[in-house]
C-alpha cells in the first residue's frame, strides 16, 4: 500500500509539475531550432527618418505615424522626366540631395528649398501642403501615370506654377508627382512583398520597394572601423536613407529578423492606455547600389566607398549575390501608429531563409 502510495504521488508530482516543464523546455527548443536561434534581447529606436520627395534631403524626427505604406511623409513626392513621367533619383543625379524638404507642422506646410544654378546665395523655393485635401488635388494636379522602375502607377502631377523654377535646377522640363498614402488606385508591393509571398494585399507610395527601411547603429559602426583603415573616415548612417535607426545587437544580426514589434518603453503611460505595439513583417535585406557613395549634405561621390568595402564582405543574400546588403526591409501590418524615438524594438522571429526575389 505504502510503496503504490509513493508511486502514484511520485507520477502526480511529475505529470503536474515536471511535465509542463518539459513540454515548455521542448516547445522553446523546437521554435529556436525552427526559428534560426535565439531572439536577440530588445533594443531601441534612437533616430526616425522622412524623406518626403524620393531621393531627396531627408528629415530626422522626434516622432511619426506610421502607416500601412510607411512613415508618413515619407517618399509621397518624386520628381518625374516630361513628358514621360518616369521616375528620376539620385542614382542618376546625385544633386537631387541637395533638395532640402522643411516641414512646418503648425501650418502642415511642405517647403521645397534648392541652390540656384549659377548662384553662391539664391535659392530655388515653394512651398505645399504637406497633407493635400481632395479639393486641393482635384483643382491644383493632374492625374498622370509615373512610372518607378519598370511599373506604373497613378499619381498626381502638380502644375508647373507652383514647381516650374526646378527646371532650372534639373537643366531639363521636370514635374514633380505625389502619391497619397490612401490613394483609391495604391502601389502594390513586388519582390518579397507580393502577396503570393507575404499572403496579403499591401501598398506603398515612392520607396523603391517596402515601406520601411531599418538600420542598426552597431552595424554600421562595424562599417566605420573597416572604413576607418581602409581610408581613414566614417560615413554617416542617412546615406543609407533608413527610417527607422535602431541600437541595433551583434552587428549585422538583424540578417535574421523576421517579425519585429515596435513597443512604448516599459512603465509608458502608451502601455497602460492597451497600447499593444506595431507588428512588422520583415520581408527582406536590403541590397545596394552606389547610392550610399553619396555625401548626402554636400552631394559629393566617392569614387570606391563605402561600395568596394560592403563588396568584400556584404554579399550575404543568395538572391542578389552581386549585391552588398544594409538594412532590413519592413511590411507593417495592420493600421500602425505613433513610432518615437526611445521606443523598444522587439525581435519576435529570426529566420535563415531569407532570399531576395529581384524584381519591380
Ligand atoms: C490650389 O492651390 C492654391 C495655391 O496653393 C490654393 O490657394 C487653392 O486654395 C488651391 N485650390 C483648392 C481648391 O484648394
Ligand atoms: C494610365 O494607364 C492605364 C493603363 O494603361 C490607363 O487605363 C489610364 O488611362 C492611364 N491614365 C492616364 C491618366 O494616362
Amino acid at each position: 500500500m505504502a510503496l503504490s502510495d509513493n508511486t502514484s504521488q511520485g507520477a502526480i508530482i511529475i505529470s503536474v509539475f515536471l511535465l509542463p516543464i518539459l513540454t515548455y523546455v521542448l516547445w522553446q527548443y523546437i521554435q529556436q531550432v525552427e526559428s534560426a536561434g535565439p531572439l536577440p534581447s530588445p533594443t531601441e529606436i534612437t533616430n526616425l527618418f522622412i524623406y518626403p520627395i524620393k531621393s531627396c534631403h531627408g528629415i530626422s524626427v522626434p516622432s511619426a505615424r506610421l502607416l500601412p505604406t510607411g512613415l508618413d511623409l515619407d517618399r509621397q513626392w518624386m520628381w518625374v522626366t516630361y513628358p514621360n513621367y518616369e521616375f528620376l533619383t539620385i542614382r542618376s543625379n546625385a544633386r537631387m540631395t541637395l533638395i532640402r524638404p522643411t516641414y512646418d507642422a503648425s501650418t502642415d506646410t511642405m517647403t521645397i528649398t534648392a541652390p540656384a544654378p549659377n548662384s553662391m546665395d539664391e535659392k530655388l523655393q515653394f512651398s505645399m501642403p504637406a497633407h493635400p485635401s481632395p479639393a486641393w488635388l482635384a483643382s491644383n494636379t493632374s492625374i498622370v501615370n509615373a512610372t518607378v522602375w519598370s511599373s506604373k502607377t497613378p499619381a498626381h502631377c502638380y502644375s508647373t506654377a507652383l514647381t516650374g523654377a526646378f527646371n532650372d535646377f534639373f537643366g531639363k522640363e521636370v514635374r514633380l508627382v505625389y502619391k497619397s498614402p490612401t490613394s483609391d488606385s495604391p502601389r502594390a508591393l513586388a519582390s518579397n512583398g507580393a502577396k503570393k509571398h507575404l499572403g496579403r494585399d499591401a501598398s506603398t507610395c515612392f520607396p523603391d520597394l517596402m515601406p520601411i527601411l531599418i538600420g542598426c547603429e552597431s552595424s554600421i559602426a562595424e562599417l566605420n572601423s573597416r572604413l576607418q583603415v581602409a581610408e581613414g573616415f566614417s560615413i554617416d548612417v542617412r546615406r543609407f536613407r533608413p527610417n527607422i535607426l535602431v541600437r541595433g545587437n551583434a552587428p549585422w544580426s538583424e540578417d535574421r529578423w523576421k517579425t519585429l514589434r515596435i513597443a512604448p518603453p516599459g512603465g509608458s503611460s502608451m502601455l497602460k492606455l492597451g497600447f499593444d505595439g506595431i507588428t512588422l513583417d520583415v520581408t527582406q535585406r536590403c541590397a545596394r547600389c552606389h547610392v550610399p557613395n553619396v555625401d548626402p549634405e554636400t552631394a559629393d561621390e566617392h569614387e570606391r566607398q563605402p561600395w568596394d568595402t560592403l563588396m568584400k564582405y556584404r554579399r550575404v543574400d543568395a538572391g542578389i549575390t552581386f549585391k552588398p546588403c544594409f538594412g532590413m526591409l519592413c511590411v507593417p501590418r495592420g493600421d500602425g501608429g505613433l513610432v518615437e524615438k526611445g521606443m523598444k524594438l522587439e525581435v519576435t522571429k529570426v529566420t535563415n531563409k531569407h532570399r531576395y526575389i529581384t524584381g519591380f
